[in-house]
């Protein structure tokens, strides 16, 4: 079935008693009782399919999981309060019974790269990052390091690099690690990890899927493998999205494809005023025929989809120059996030990879006249228009 069809019915419209309510209900349910404690007694034991209690479980988040799991092609889902929490899961689950060491790709969303250094490192997980787009050294790395786990973004913040991730899905596997892989930017529309060898996909629903700058909330689609390790250890660590947050990212989720799919031909409009405007130094968009990654994004994007992230070098600015472009805006909206209807622009010196120091960033790239921009669904003339003035 096509994407389009999968979001608007995949996960809903199952049988409660003698209906069928058409959208899945909010369950604010906190536990579940049965009319017999022995039914009890086996829903807790997992001998039985049923609702214990809602930290495990619940049919709201179960009917965001069954869609996603259909949208990302894997066997199963875990729906988290947030993004982030989905990341901690997955690594949590590839480590439990593997070496305690990951190969990660250098560009990571910052707080991830945080996460890595500053709280599992001092739990005793030791990361190696690599230049995920450098296959030789993601080979090499993995050969030498023997890692339990390799993580890797499909689509980089903000420089928008892809890496070979069919390649090194084929490496990890053969390596035993568990290949994770956080589509957020990219989005089902786009790739599919799992039909290419990844172990887990995780994403940010806050951003393209839910789309509306009004949920938090985060995912991961797991393979065979990993599904009840992966639930088993959420029973435990309680990172359960609630059912609120689940409902409206289901929601969401229905008008999805359509979504990315306007966003994206925006931004192609988009990329292609900033590739003229004299203010503008560099554009980073995944069309670029001169795209260091081209050969990749070549074998892994449908032809004439590259997302809706764009970032772009203002000639000649620092941090100030930016600031002043930026409030000069009137229609994009300055926040720290993606993905949503309204287009929006950020700093990622002052937000999402502020916490490395000058030499960090300069050396992944991120210079000080760099912002991103995420495409909204407005009309894109309106968008161009809004970006020409600011630029004065
Ligand atoms: C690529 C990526 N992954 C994960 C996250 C974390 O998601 P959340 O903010 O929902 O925890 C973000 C947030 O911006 C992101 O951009």
């Amino acid at each position: 079935m096509n994407i389009h069809t999968k979001a608007v019915h995949a996960g809903d419209r199952k049988k409660q008693g003698d209906h069928i309510p058409v959208t899945t209900p909010i369950y604010t349910a906190s536990s579940f009782v049965y009319e017999s404690i022995e039914t009890t007694d086996k829903v807790f034991g997992n001998e039985m399919e049923g609702y214990a209690y809602a930290r495990y479980d619940n049919p709201t988040n179960h009917a965001l999981e069954d869609l996603c799991t259909e949208l990302e092609g894997g066997h199963g889902s875990l729906a988290c309060a947030t993004g982030m929490a989905a990341i901690e899961m997955a690594l949590s689950t590839a480590l439990l019974d593997r070496r305690k060491k990951v190969v990660a790709a250098n560009a990571l969303y910052g707080a991830t790269i945080n996460m890595l250094t500053k709280v599992l490192e001092p739990f005793g997980v030791e990361t190696i990052f690599v230049d995920i787009c450098d296959f030789d050294k993601v080979a090499a790395a993995i050969a030498e390091e023997k890692p339990g786990a390799v993580l890797m973004e499909t689509i980089s913040n903000p420089l928008l690099r892809v890496g070979p991730l069919d390649k090194i899905a084929a490496l990890t596997k053969e390596a035993g690690a568990a290949l994770i892989v956080d589509n957020t930017f990219a989005t089902p529309l786009l790739v599919r990890p799992m039909d290419l060898g990844a172990n887990m996909v995780v994403h940010s629903l806050t951003k393209y899927l839910a789309g509306h700058g009004d949920v938090m909330g985060g995912l991961i689609v797991s393979d065979d493998a990993h599904f009840d390790a992966l639930r088993t250890l959420a029973r435990t660590y309680g990172p359960t999205l609630g059912p609120f947050e689940a409902y409206l990212a289901m929601r969401g989720i229905k008008t999805f494809p359509l979504r990315m799919e306007r966003q994206c031909r925006n931004a192609i409009d988009v990329a292609a005023f900033l590739r003229q405007h004299p203010k503008v130094a560099k554009v980073n968009f995944l069309n670029d025929p001169s795209h260091p990654d081209a050969a990749t994004l070549q074998r892994l994007l449908p032809s004439g989809l590259y997302g809706a992230m764009i970032s772009f070098e203002i000639k000649d600015a620092g941090r100030e120059e930016v600031f002043a472009f930026m409030n000069r805006l009137k229609l994009i909206v300055k926040a720290t996030s993606l993905g949503d209807v309204h287009s929006m622009m950020l700093y990622p010196a002052m937000s999402s990879h502020r916490d490395l120091s000058p030499k960090q960033r300069e050396r992944l790239g991120i210079r000080d006249g760099l912002v991103r921009l995420s495409v909204g669904i407005e009309d894109a003339a309106d968008i161009c228009a809004d970006l020409n003035q600011a630029f004065r």
